[in-house]
């Protein structure tokens, strides 16, 4: 296996099938997921049944109510442009969080590659915290955010918000990372009125996802991505996307990381 960093987060991983993982492949991986945050797998040639069983080696999988799921695949949904008159809506975020044990992992693989466009970004989310103002990584060491759910229809018996702290411990790396979604998501800071809560939340956004601290993944077929929620914010970029740009993803479950 060679791993290869990129900056300012993720590592392409040459030399793994990930239709051929032993235990202690996944070990390894979930290693570097926790170290690097992204994982970029070239030249998978996976069906959804591997791409399912290369997920579940990871833990259980769950699935977000209101996503399109694949056609026998109950656990994987179809992110897709195709038929869409405007293009979907973009905007940094982390999987599912309104949810008390979000997911732990999310996995893309690539089933339709557009000709031009259509990158996937991902902010690394420890180096944000760390280089936050002394003062404030200690004011958001204290708070935590009320993430609700937007943009799907959620079923009766369906969560629809989860409090989680603003800075969480990462169980693996050890490493301390900001945990925020898109703003929408994050309606309430605690201790903060709304309109306080909307303008650290705005923030610190703003810098998390400055272009230094973004990592922009270009698909080519083939490719398989996997991301540790709990280190790193992503967003697909839609803008100026020629072609079909047709995606199917999965996500591994977990218990919530300590703080
Ligand atoms: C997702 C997602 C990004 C992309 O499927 O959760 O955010 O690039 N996708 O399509
Ligand atoms: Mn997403």
């Amino acid at each position: 296996m060679k791993v290869t960093a990129l900056n300012p987060v993720g590592a392409v991983v040459d030399g793994v099938r990930v239709d051929a993982l032993r235990q202690a492949h996944v070990d390894v991986l979930q290693r570097l997921l926790g170290e690097h945050g992204v994982l970029v797998f070239r030249d998978q040639s996976i069906d959804d049944a591997a791409f399912t069983r290369f997920l579940r080696s990871f833990g259980e999988l769950m699935f977000t109510t209101g996503e399109t799921p694949v056609d026998g695949h109950p656990y994987l949904n179809v992110v897709s442009n195709v038929g869409r008159k405007t293009p979907p809506r973009s905007t940094f975020h982390i999987d599912t969080s309104y949810v008390r044990t979000p997911p732990a992992y999310t996995a893309l693989r690539a089933v339709e590659v557009p000709e031009t466009g259509g990158q996937t970004l991902f902010s690394n989310q420890y180096r944000a915290y760390e280089r936050l103002p002394k003062d404030i990584r200690q004011d958001v060491a204290m708070r935590s955010i009320t993430h609700v759910v937007t943009g799907v229809e959620v079923g009766d018996d369906d969560e629809t918000s989860a409090v989680h702290p603003v800075v969480r411990k990462h169980p693996v790396s050890g490493r301390r990372a900001l945990y925020l979604s898109s703003p929408a998501r994050c309606a309430t800071v605690s201790g903060l009125t709304p309109e306080d809560g909307r303008a650290l939340v705005e923030h610190l956004i703003e810098h998390c996802t400055r272009d230094e601290n973004v990592m922009r993944h270009a698909w080519l077929p083939g490719d398989v991505v996997m991301w540790d929620n709990r280190c790193v914010m992503h967003k697909a970029d839609h803008t100026g996307v020629v072609g079909r740009r047709v995606l199917h993803r999965g996500m591994v479950a977990t218990e919530p990381p300590p703080r």
